[in-house]
């Protein structure tokens, strides 16, 4: 699933994959906002005089950030790599093999809301096909990596996502949504196109990976089994 640089595919290819959008699509500048500085200032802070290279993963998520806010799409231009390399020292190609490696970076326009449904055999057995088919059916995506006519929806098959206790999940951006069924995630789908922002975690309610059907441990008096032991008297 790990994304992969050729010179011929900068450019060209799908979200977090390569350097994706057509030349027409990538802007011709990026500047970091004033909050994006901020954030720079105390990553840079961390690392000692010459290793800010070790900075470029965080910096790429300040890019990707960043044209979210500006733009309600996150991803990572190429003139934004560029824009990293020149703060970091570091040649443009060391950047672009980072961006392109990591499937979270964007690097072609996505919409607002990023649909990353996990399908490995976890989710699948407690039904990611449930969960895929109702995000193509709310949002008339018919394949992966592709945008929904309106721009709001991106849909990106991932590998495990590493809560496969809570499976099936779906992950909306940043955030994890578990427990899912079609009709659940129907009403989350609809519930962001209405620019609500649905809290993440159990859509069934549990607590973190607590069982579905409650505690089947420690069902005792836990005032007896909590209790100091009697002082010892001689
Ligand atoms: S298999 Fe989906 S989170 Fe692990």
């Amino acid at each position: 699933m790990s994304g992969h640089y050729s010179s011929e595919n900068i450019g060209y290819g799908t979200p977090g994959h390569a350097p994706s959008t057509a030349p027409a699509q990538q802007p011709d500048q990026f500047a970091f906002d004033e909050a994006s500085e901020t954030e720079i200032a105390r990553l840079l802070a961390r690392y000692p005089e010459g290793r800010q290279a070790s900075a470029v993963i965080p910096l790429l998520y300040l890019v990707q950030r960043q044209m979210g806010r500006q733009t309600g799409s996150a991803w990572v231009p190429r003139v934004a790599m560029d824009v990293v390399a020149a703060r970091l020292g570091m040649p443009p190609i060391r950047v672009y093999e980072v961006a392109t490696f990591y499937l979270m970076f964007n690097t072609r326009p996505i919409g607002r809301y990023h649909l990353q449904v996990c399908t490995t055999t976890p989710c699948w057995l407690r039904g990611s096909d449930e969960i895929v088919a109702a995000c193509r059916a709310a949002t008339g995506i018919k394949g992966w990596e592709e945008n929904s006519a309106d721009g709001l929806f991106t849909m990106t098959e991932v590998e495990c996502l590493g809560a496969c206790a809570n499976a099936p999940i779906l992950q909306v951006n940043d955030d994890f949504h578990e427990d899912l069924d079609g009709s659940r995630t129907k009403a989350l789908l609809d519930a962001l196109r209405r620019g609500e922002v649905p809290k993440p975690g159990s859509s069934i309610g549990r607590m973190c990976s607590a069982p579905i059907g409650g505690r089947t441990t420690l069902l005792g008096d836990e005032t007896a089994s909590t209790a100091p032991d009697a002082p010892h008297t001689a």
